[in-house]
This record gives structure tokens, C-alpha cells and sequence, in this order.
């Protein structure tokens, strides 16, 4: 597969299944679409959700997929002046509405970065939030992502996985099922059919806590890096 570098603009699709590379109208009203499609309810879900992070003043956190930069700005408010927020994104309209939403806050900033490719060297980071992102990738591009935020923390730093909970759309009612069947892209059904704890703990870090929302159909797990490596790792 051409992969797209990660200084160039891009054209093509990296996942052409994939759902979650939001581009053209689509990208440029994504908050709008999503407060309408949620009735309204999406934006005090994400405020509980970045409330449930624990985030500290001064905290450096990696924003992973950063979208528009809602979330980032959120995130800001708890981190203050001293915090830093780093986004990376691979969407030209998304970035752009990143920029323009964050740009009165200095120590707020986005970069054109695949997240499933290798990170620029960078200081340690206290947190990593990946929001409605990691459902959409295939899943070696998933632990590959995963790889690369425990190396991207200190130790001791935490992992924020927001996005749909575990279940078998096929065991759940009826218009849950119509929508991983007709709306989302084939790679979210395979999400959220594994064991997320399982992927975290085969990559090094261990499960510390999970807020569920909206009935589990979505959810915000809390992987910490520990501070002292596996034995095997030392
Ligand atoms: C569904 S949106 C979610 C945006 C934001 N995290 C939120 O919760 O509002 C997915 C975002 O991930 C970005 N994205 C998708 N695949 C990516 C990849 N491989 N590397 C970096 N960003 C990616 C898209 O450009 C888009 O901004």
C-alpha cells in the first residue's frame, strides 16, 4: 500500500474502507453533523468524557486523530497555561478548523503526522487521548498505534481510549445492529468485538479504569504505562 508521507498534503485514502479519514463538507461541519446527529447530546458526552481523564495543570498530552480540535481545546482548559497539547492528524479541512479554533492558545498545536507511522522524537508525554479514531483503522494499524503511544509516554503516563465499548452488534437492538451493518465502515464491527484490555496488556500496559457511556455502546478506557517495565522488556 502507498502510504502517505507525513510532511506532504494528501490525496489519496490511506484505509479506502475506512470511515474515520473525514475529508471535504463532511470534515468542514463535522462538530455541526455530530451535535445534530446526537440531538444535541454530543458535546456534554465528550465534556463528561474529558472530564473522566483526570487531566492536571501542566500535564503534556498527545491528542491522537485531533480532528477539529474540540477536543484538544477541552482538553486545554484543565491543563492551563503551563500544559501542552499536541495533535496529530493526517486531514487537511480538520487541521485547518484545528488551527483556527485553537489558535488564541499558544501551547495548543497540530501536526500532520500518520498515527499509525512512526512519531517524530519528542519529550515524554503525561497523556494520550485517542477519540473515535482507533474503531476505524485495520487492526495492525491499531497495535501499531498502540506500540506507538507507550513509547510516546513517560512512565507512569496514561492512555485514554474513547471511543465504542465491547459488544457484538449482532447481540444488541435492532437500530444498533442497522448501524454497524449500513453506517460504519467493516473495520468498527471487528473493534468492537475484541478484547481491548487483552490488546493493551500485549502491548505493555495495564488497564486502570472504564467509564461507560450511552448503555456501553461507547466508552472510555484508561490504560496506564507502568513505571517500572515488564521483566521481560528490562
Ligand atoms: C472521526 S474523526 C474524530 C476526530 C476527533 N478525535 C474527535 O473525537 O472529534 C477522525 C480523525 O482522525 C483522523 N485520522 C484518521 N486516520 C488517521 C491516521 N491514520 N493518522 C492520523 N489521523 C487520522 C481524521 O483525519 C479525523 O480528523
Amino acid at each position: 500500500m502507498s502510504m502517505n508521507s507525513s510532511t506532504h498534503a494528501n490525496t489519496a485514502k490511506r484505509y479506502p474502507d475506512s470511515q474515520v479519514e473525514v475529508r471535504g463538507l463532511e470534515a468542514r461541519y463535522y462538530d455541526l453533523l455530530m451535535d445534530v446527529a446526537s440531538l444535541g447530546r454530543y458535546k456534554g458526552f465528550i465534556e463528561g468524557a474529558i472530564g473522566d481523564m483526570d487531566i492536571q495543570p501542566g500535564d503534556r498530552i498527545l491528542d491522537l486523530g485531533s480532528g477539529s480540535g474540540r477536543n484538544a481545546c477541552l482538553m486545554r482548559h484543565y491543563s492551563g497555561e503551563d500544559g501542552e497539547i499536541q495533535g496529530y492528524d493526517i486531514g487537511d479541512e480538520m487541521m485547518a478548523r484545528f488551527r483556527t479554533r485553537c489558535a488564541r492558545h499558544g501551547n495548543v498545536q497540530v501536526a500532520r503526522q500518520p498515527i499509525d507511522e512512526d512519531f517524530p522524537p519528542d519529550a515524554p508525554f503525561d497523556k494520550a487521548l485517542i477519540s473515535f479514531v482507533l474503531h476505524g483503522l485495520p487492526h495492525p494499524s491499531r497495535l501499531k498505534v498502540l506500540d506507538n503511544v507507550y513509547h510516546a509516554l513517560r512512565p507512569g503516563g496514561t492512555f485514554h481510549i474513547l471511543d465504542f465499548g465491547e459488544f457484538d452488534p449482532d447481540h444488541r437492538a435492532l437500530p444498533v445492529r442497522w448501524f454497524f451493518r449500513h453506517v460504519e465502515c467493516p473495520y468498527a464491527t471487528d473493534y468492537v468485538r475484541r478484547s481491548w484490555t487483552e490488546n493493551l496488556e500485549g502491548a505493555g500496559f495495564v488497564v486502570t479504569e472504564q467509564h461507560p457511556y450511552v448503555w456501553g455502546l461507547a466508552r472510555l478506557l484508561t490504560a496506564q504505562k507502568p513505571v517500572t517495565p515488564p521483566l521481560a522488556s528490562v
